[in-house]
C-alpha cells in the first residue's frame, strides 16, 4: 500500500509515517473522511516489520452491546448466548496491526478497557479471569476533536494522550491541489486496467476545474469520479461534459474559514447570551468580509465602497481572518 501524492504535506506525512512504523507506539490518524486515514494505517503496518494481520474495525458499525466482546473475546458462558468461547479482534491481530477507525465513537468503559491494554500489553476477554498477552500494535483516527470529546467527558483524558503520542494529521485534498492530478491519473490508469479499457485523455479544461474543486468527500470522491470517467469515457478525450453531472457546474464556493459547516456558526447556548452573542456576530463579520472581498477580486477599496464600510474595517477583519488561517 502507497501514501500518494506529491504535495508537502504529504510527503512530510510520508516521512513521519516511515519514522514511526518501526516504533511500537500507537499512532492517532487525523483528517476528514475520505483523506486516506486507512490508508495511513495500512502503510504504517506495512512498513512495521509487524509480520501479524492488520485488523481494521469501524468503531462506529458495531454495536455498543457487542462491541466488548467483538474487541475482547470471550469466554463460554460470559453472557446469554455465548455457549461457547471466541476470540476478538485484538486477538486476531496479534503480532500485526489493530486499526481503530472513529475511535470518538468507542463507549466509555470499552474505552477503560483499551486504555489498560494500552498501558500494561495485557487483555481479559469478557467473562475471563486471566490476563493475556496482547502484542498488537495500535493506531487509531478519528476526525472528530478529540480534546472537545474530552472537554465534554465523551473521552477520557488519559486514553487520549496515551494514543495521540504520536498525533499525524491528514491533510484534505482541497488544500494540496497539486496532488488532484497525480491521484486522477493514479486512479484512472488502475480502474482502466481492471475493467480492461483504455486510458482516456482528460482536457486541460477538466483538470483545472478539478484541481479547483473543493472536494468535500476527499481523495474517496476523487476516486469515484475517476472511476466514473473511466466507465463512462465515449472515445480518446474526455471534457467537461464526461464528468458526474454534480461536478460539471461552476466550482462551488469553498466553506469559509470561520463559517464551519453550514451557513450560521453553531447557536451556543452553553454560553452567557452575551457571550454567545459576540461569537456570532464575529462569525457574522469574517463571513462578510471574506465574501464581499471575493465577489470585487480582492480589492478592499471597491469592497468597501461596495458595501459602505470603512477601509480599515475590512482591513482589521482581514487581518483577523489571516490570524484564523495560520492557527489553524
Ligand atoms: N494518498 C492516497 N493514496 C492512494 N489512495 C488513497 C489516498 N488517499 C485516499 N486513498 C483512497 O481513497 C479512498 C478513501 O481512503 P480511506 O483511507 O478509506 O479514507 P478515510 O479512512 O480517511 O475515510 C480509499 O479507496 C483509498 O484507497
Ligand atoms: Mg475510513
Amino acid at each position: 500500500m502507497e501514501f500518494i501524492g506529491e504535495s508537502p504535506s504529504v510527503r512530510t506525512l510520508r516521512e513521519r509515517l516511515k519514522a514511526v512504523a518501526t516504533t511500537p507506539l500507537p499512532v492517532l490518524l487525523i483528517g476528514e473522511t475520505g483523506t486516506g486515514k486507512e490508508v495511513a494505517a495500512r502503510v504504517l503496518h506495512d512498513q512495521s516489520g509487524r509480520t501479524g494481520a492488520f485488523v481494521p474495525v469501524d468503531c462506529a458499525a458495531i454495536s455498543p452491546t457487542l462491541v466488548e466482546s467483538e474487541l475482547f473475546g470471550h469466554e463460554r458462558g460470559a453472557f446469554t448466548g455465548a455457549d461457547r468461547r471466541r476470540d476478538g479482534l485484538i486477538a486476531a491481530a496479534r503480532g500485526g496491526t489493530f486499526f481503530l477507525d472513529e475511535v470518538a465513537e468507542l463507549p466509555l468503559d470499552v474505552q477503560t478497557r483499551l486504555l489498560r491494554l494500552l498501558q500494561e500489553g495485557t487483555f481479559r476477554p469478557v467473562g475471563g479471569q486471566a490476563q493475556q498477552e496482547a502484542d498488537i500494535r495500535v493506531v487509531a483516527a478519528t476526525w472528530k476533536d478529540l480534546t472537545q470529546e474530552v472537554a465534554e467527558g465523551r473521552f477520557r483524558r488519559d486514553l487520549y494522550h496515551r494514543l495521540g503520542v504520536v498525533e499525524l494529521r491528514l491533510p484534505a485534498l482541497r488544500d494540496r491541489p497539486e496532488d488532484v492530478p497525480i491521484l486522477l491519473d493514479h486512479f484512472l490508469q488502475q480502474e482502466c486496467s481492471r475493467i480492461g479499457r483504455r486510458v482516456p485523455r482528460l482536457d486541460p479544461a477538466v483538470r483545472a476545474h478539478l484541481k479547483r474543486w473543493p472536494w468535500p468527500g476527499n481523495v474517496r470522491e476523487l476516486r469515484n469520479v475517476a472511476h466514473y470517467v473511466a466507465a463512462l469515457a465515449q472515445g480518446a478525450r474526455v471534457g467537461i461534459e464526461g464528468l458526474p453531472p454534480q461536478l460539471r457546474g461552476p466550482v462551488p464556493d469553498l466553506p469559509g474559514l470561520s463559517g464551519g459547516e453550514g451557513d450560521a456558526p453553531p447557536l451556543r447556548t452553553d454560553l452567557p447570551y452575551l457571550e454567545a452573542r459576540r461569537m456570532w456576530l464575529d462569525a457574522f463579520q469574517l463571513r462578510y468580509v471574506e465574501q464581499l472581498l471575493a465577489e470585487h477580486d480582492g480589492n478592499i477599496s471597491r469592497a468597501a465602497r461596495a458595501a459602505e464600510m470603512d477601509r480599515r474595517s475590512i482591513q482589521r477583519i482581514l487581518q483577523r481572518l489571516k490570524d484564523l488561517a495560520t492557527e489553524t
